[in-house]
C-alpha cells in the first residue's frame, strides 16, 4: 500500500477530486472524521492528514512514501524529496505586501531595517538578502496580514489566492516572489522500492492533468 501524506483543507479537497477522476474511489476521505490515518484498501492509499508544513518532513523520513503539497512549502522548508509533478491545481502567488496608505510601490522604498512578517521566513530572508535590502523578517504561523494593521510590521510576504485577504485588509501587492502549485512529492527510497506502485498512480494522475490542461 502506498502511503500520502496530504494537508486537510483546500489541497485536500483538490486531490480528491483529482483522484476520483483518475478512477480512485475516495468517499471513506470525504467522512468527517478526525481520524489521522485512513486507510483505502481498495485502492491500495493509506492517507495521513498533516499539516502543510509538516508534509515534506513525513516524505523526507519515509513516514509516507509520497506526499502533496505546495511548491512554496517545498521551497520554504527545503527537504530532501523528490518532487514528481505539478498537480496544476492550488495555484497560488508568494508575494510582498504593504499598506496601501504607504504608498510604497517597490520594495526597494521600504525603510531600512524595516519589519516583515512572514509564514515563509527562509524564503523572505533569501528574497530581501539576494537584492541587499536590510529587513528584519518576523516569523508567523499564519494570519500575516494582521502584522502591518497592528504595528507589528511594515510589509509581509505571503500567499495570496484571489487577493481577498489583502484587499479586505487594506494592503497591496509591490513584488510577486514565486508562483505556486500543488506538487506530489516523493521520499527517495519508496521511488526504488515502490517504483511500479507510484509509476501507475502518476501515469494515472497524468491522464487527468494533461486532459485539464
Ligand atoms: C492563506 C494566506 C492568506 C490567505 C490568502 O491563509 O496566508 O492569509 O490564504 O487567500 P486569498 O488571497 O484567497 O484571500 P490560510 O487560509 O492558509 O490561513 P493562515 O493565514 O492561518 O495561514
Amino acid at each position: 500500500m502506498l502511503s500520502i501524506a496530504v494537508a486537510k483543507g483546500r489541497l485536500l479537497d483538490s486531490f480528491i477530486q483529482l483522484l476520483e477522476e483518475a478512477g480512485y474511489c475516495c468517499q471513506l476521505l470525504k467522512q468527517d472524521t478526525r481520524q489521522l490515518v485512513l486507510e483505502i484498501p481498495e485502492i491500495n492509499l493509506c492517507f495521513i492528514l498533516a499539516k502543510p508544513a509538516d508534509v515534506p518532513t513525513y516524505v523526507e523520513y519515509g513516514s509516507a512514501d509520497l506526499g502533496v503539497v505546495g511548491k512554496d512549502i517545498l521551497a520554504e522548508t527545503d527537504k530532501d524529496v523528490a518532487e514528481l509533478i505539478d498537480l496544476k491545481y492550488g495555484r497560488c502567488r508568494l508575494v510582498v505586501a504593504v499598506p496601501e496608505n504607504l504608498r510604497i510601490s517597490s520594495v526597494q522604498d521600504l525603510d531600512f531595517n524595516s519589519r516583515v512578517a512572514s509564514k515563509y521566513p527562509h524564503i523572505a530572508n533569501d528574497y530581501f538578502n539576494s537584492r541587499g535590502i536590510q529587513v528584519e523578517v518576523i516569523p508567523l504561523h499564519g494570519s500575516i496580514e494582521l502584522g502591518p494593521i497592528i504595528g507589528l510590521s511594515e510589509a509581509i510576504v505571503d500567499i495570496t489566492e484571489t487577493g481577498r485577504t489583502l484587499k479586505e485588509n487594506g494592503l497591496v501587492i509591490i513584488d510577486t516572489i514565486m508562483e505556486s502549485t500543488a506538487r506530489l512529492a516523493a521520499n527517495h527510497i519508496s521511488l526504488k522500492t515502490k517504483r511500479k506502485e507510484i509509476s501507475k498512480l502518476i501515469s494515472d494522475l497524468n491522464s487527468v492533468i494533461e486532459g485539464v490542461v
